[in-house]
């Protein structure tokens, strides 16, 4: 049996959350053999909602859940963990901007990147679910100076699994018999899915199975604000398929991709002329517990204009939020290139997260 990780969680009473946890726990993302210790972490007000979520959580049984604990803020929540699923945020509800959320969720993630510095295992991964995800994990990693910008990771999978999900319903494929999909930038209405290098069922290009003016001005559009779509469809933000995303993506970076490409909001070394120092979705594969930029794709004038603009939206998003980032980790963000890095650490045992809600590590 491998020891258990420490798994925190953020906004754990929210409503992508309620889908995330028990996922995880039921081993969904790191594996059927793979215990974890779950660090649910909330805002004071929530944390009465949280404990009826531990509750339900016990209720399950789950066979790999071997300690829960709820923290009401990050600096005792994060200690010692190897992975960070930052959801908890304000979300965007009808007829608001996704920038005007900025300031508001900015602050938290300037002090989750404090604490994930303080407290995380070195060897932490973070991905930032909470809205506007690639500028607040700009601001997270900007706050971890000891930790590697590579550790951090902002979501755009929901972005890609749409692009497939959507793809493969128009042209009545399999969604999984779709390869080579890619959003490339902000998870935002600029951002990019370029169909250009996906391929069906092997071997036929999907860009010649479909119209260009669908594409354009059908498909794209819809991608992109897919969002905003299910808000009003729904009243509410996408939780379940966030929690699905964001579940993909951990699974993905921590125990590799199979050679697929997927999508991920990363640091830009400066692949295909995007701005270094900005988190931007990369068409990446993943492999060891790291991932790389597959380099080298064809991208036409259409798609470099495409990516000009996403590129630029996110170069305006750091310039508002110049203030939360420290100018001591401004030269380390944008000499680095992404490297690999090895998997993660093994469990460190003794760390005392504070009181647990609930324990079942003992060996009888
Ligand atoms: P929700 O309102 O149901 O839950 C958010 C939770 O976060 C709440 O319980 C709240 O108390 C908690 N929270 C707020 N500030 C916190 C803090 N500082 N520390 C810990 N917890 C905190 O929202 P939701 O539907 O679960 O969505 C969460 C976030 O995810 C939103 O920002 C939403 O826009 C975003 N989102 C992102 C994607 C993506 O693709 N990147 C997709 C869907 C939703
Ligand atoms: C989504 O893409 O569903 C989320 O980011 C919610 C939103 O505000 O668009």
């Amino acid at each position: 049996m491998k020891q258990p990780v420490r798994i925190a969680v953020t906004g754990a009473a929210g409503n992508i959350s309620y889908s995330l946890l028990f996922k995880i726990a039921a081993g969904e993302m790191l594996g059927p053999d793979q215990p974890v210790i779950l660090q649910l972490v909330e805002i004071p007000q929530a944390m009465d909602k949280l404990r009826g979520v531990a509750m339900e959580l016990e209720d399950c049984a789950f066979p790999l859940v071997h300690g829960i604990s709820l923290h009401d803020n990050p600096f005792d929540g994060f200690r010692g963990i190897h992975y960070a699923m930052l959801v908890g945020a304000r979300p965007r509800s009808k007829g608001m901007e996704r920038a005007d959320l900025l300031e508001a969720n900015a602050v938290i993630f300037a002090e989750q990147g404090k604490a994930l510095n303080e407290v995380a295992n070195r060897d932490v991964k973070a991905l930032v679910v909470g809205n506007p995800a690639n500028t607040n994990c700009l601001i997270l990693s900007r706050n971890a100076p000891d930790l590697a910008p590579s550790q951090f990771c902002a979501m755009t999978r929901l972005d890609h699994n749409r692009a497939q999900g959507i793809l493969g319903n128009k042209l009545g494929v399999n969604p999984a018999d779709i390869e080579g999909v890619c959003v490339w930038g902000n998870h935002s209405p600029t951002m990019y899915p370029d169909l250009h290098h996906a391929q069906v069922l092997g071997d036929e290009a999907a860009i010649d199975m479909i119209d260009e003016q669908w594409y354009k001005e059908e498909y794209t559009p819809r991608i992109q604000k897919r969002g905003a779509e299910i808000i009003e469809w729904r009243g509410l933000s996408s939780a379940a398929s966030a929690a699905q995303a964001a579940l993909d993506h951990m699974r993905d970076w921590a125990l590799g991709s199979d050679g697929r490409i997927v999508s991920m909001g990363i640091i830009s070394d400066g692949s295909y002329g995007v701005a270094k120092g900005i988190y931007y979705s990369f068409p990446v594969v993943c492999e060891f517990g790291s991932y790389q930029i597959v380099q080298s794709l064809h991208i036409n004038d259409y798609g470099q204009s495409m990516m000009k603009k996403t590129e630029q939206e996110l170069l305006e998003e750091k310039a508002a939020v110049d203030h939360l980032l420290p100018e001591e980790t401004a030269a380390s963000r944008e000499a680095l290139r992404t490297s690999s890095r090895s998997g993660q650490t093994e469990f460190d045992a003794g760390i005392d997260t504070g009181e647990s809600y609930y324990r079942a590590d003992r060996i009888c």
